[in-house]
């Protein structure tokens, strides 16, 4: 027998019998409750979606009181150890972990989508040098969708994945010209004997070395750090992808729209941050002097807090074990120590036990990307490039769903009731 919940409206003093299931009521069923025969019927209010789920989701689950972050039930520690960017973007649009066969021929599709047509080029010349990256990204992904009109086709699968192809390809190849264009160095062409982060560096950093050779400890960082931020359930972002998804746009626009919710200082625009926070404290000795002022409400501690996670976030731990990997290549990054001082006060401190704020993903992964030398500016591009792959499973997920709808949202009106229109010249000053 399903589960119910029994609701009594105290203004009628009616009762109503609502389904659950996996714990949940259906918003609709709320609409049986009207305190008379011409009411609406009840709704719920949610600013920000604290309580409601849109959706149901096979692709990643998240426990945020216990910790825990699987994908298709694969616990992130296991997958930052043992596979790799690319197997697990395989994971998440698929479903399970590939044969070898799928394996091969999944990473030459992405490999060989990673070339950006010749007139995005010159498209991209036109910003400006000091344009942020991530607007470039976001309007070159974008205008991806002019390049390939077939993408509007979302209803047929073979077309879908060829997106999907192209989107997980291209994206480090726009994020890392986003970077040659800001400092005025030549683009490089995607190397497709590289690994998928092996080639993003060289596209990033080679210069006139005939072939570019990657640093193994810190292409493997990367490739950790892909893997982290691959997916995340519903989050702002991804969140945004559906939304657009819904309306049955094609991906390049849901994804630049996704990316464009990932840039905010609120969500993954905090990584660039983190890094002006930890620049600004500058000292260890610093650090009691901001946290007072973050408790006074001045500030937030950026890297810190989360919707969903009330404990550590389990991104977060993995993040620091790696930057101490990619330092013994680099040499230390100083501000780890500054980033440690914080954490070690803030985890002690009341302000922040009560209010359950602990380090998330983006505290720790600055301090790697800086000790590779990524500028600041591109953080949030290093973190859209792996979410891109999340961003299309769930599209692709969302599509499929006969359950989901157009997303579209109701409000409480609370603007003024009708009024006649008043003449310019009657309208007092
Ligand atoms: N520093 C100081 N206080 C904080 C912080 C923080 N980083 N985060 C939350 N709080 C406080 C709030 O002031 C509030 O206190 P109050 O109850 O006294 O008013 C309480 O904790 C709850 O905060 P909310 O804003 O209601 O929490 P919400 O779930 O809406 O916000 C968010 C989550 C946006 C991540 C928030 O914690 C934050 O702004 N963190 C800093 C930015 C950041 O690191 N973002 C990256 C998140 S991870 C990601 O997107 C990849």
């Amino acid at each position: 027998m399903a589960e119910t919940l029994t609701v009594t409206d105290n203004r009628t003093g009616n009762n109503y019998e609502v389904e659950m299931d996996h714990g949940m009521i259906r918003a609709r069923d709320l609409r049986q409750i009207r305190d008379g025969a011409d009411k609406f019927g009840l709704m719920s209010y949610d600013p920000g979606f604290d309580n409601t789920a849109s959706c149901k989701s096979a692709i990643t689950e998240l426990d945020g009181e216990r910790g825990i972050l699987r994908y298709r039930g694969y616990p992130i520690e296991q997958l930052a150890e043992k596979s790799t960017f690319l197997e697990v973007a395989y994971l998440l649009v698929h479903g399970d972990l590939p044969t070898k066969p799928q394996l091969t021929s999944w990473v030459h599709n992405v490999m060989h989508h990673t070339s950006l047509h010749e007139n995005t080029k010159k498209f991209m010349e036109g910003f400006h040098y000091d344009a942020h990256p991530m607007g470039m990204l976001i309007s070159t992904v974008s205008a991806l969708s002019t390049f390939y009109p077939d993408s509007k086709n979302v209803d047929d699968y073979e077309t879908r994945m060829l997106q999907v192809y192209r989107l997980i390809g291209k994206i480090t190849t726009i994020a890392s010209y986003t970077y040659r264009n800001s400092m005025g160095y030549p683009y490089i062409y995607p190397d497709t004997n590289l690994t998928y982060t092996g080639n993003f560096l060289n596209m990033m950093y080679r210069m006139s070395e005939p072939r570019y050779q990657p640093e193994p400890v810190l292409e493997h960082a990367l490739d950790v750090l892909f893997i982290l931020h691959a997916d995340h359930e519903q989050n702002c972002s991804t969140n945004t992808m559906r939304n657009i998804g819904s309306t049955k746009a094609d991906p390049y626009v849901a994804v630049a729209g996704a990316a464009a919710a990932l840039s905010g200082p609120l969500h993954g625009g905090a990584n660039e941050e983190v890094l002006r926070m930890l620049n600004e404290i500058g000292t260890v000795n610093a650090v009691p002097d901001y946290i007072k002022r973050v408790k006074s409400g001045e500030m937030r501690l950026m890297g810190f807090g989360h919707r969903v996670y009330k404990n550590y976030d389990p991104r977060a731990k993995i993040i620091k074990q790696t930057a101490y990997q990619v330092f013994e290549v680099t040499g230390k990054n100083p501000l780890i120590d500054v980033a440690l001082e914080l954490e070690r006060i803030a985890l002690e401190d009341e302000y922040f036990v009560q209010r359950k704020l602990y380090p998330n993903v983006d505290f720790y992964s600055g301090l790697i990307y800086e000790a590779m030398e990524f500028p600041t500016r591109i953080f949030t591009a290093l973190f859209a490039i792996p979410r891109t792959a999340g961003w299309v499973a769930q599209w692709m997920e969302q599509v499929t769903d006969s359950e989901q709808k157009i997303a579209r949202p109701r409000q409480d009106y609370i603007g003024s009731d009708k009024r006649e229109f008043v003449p310019l010249e009657a309208r007092s000053s």
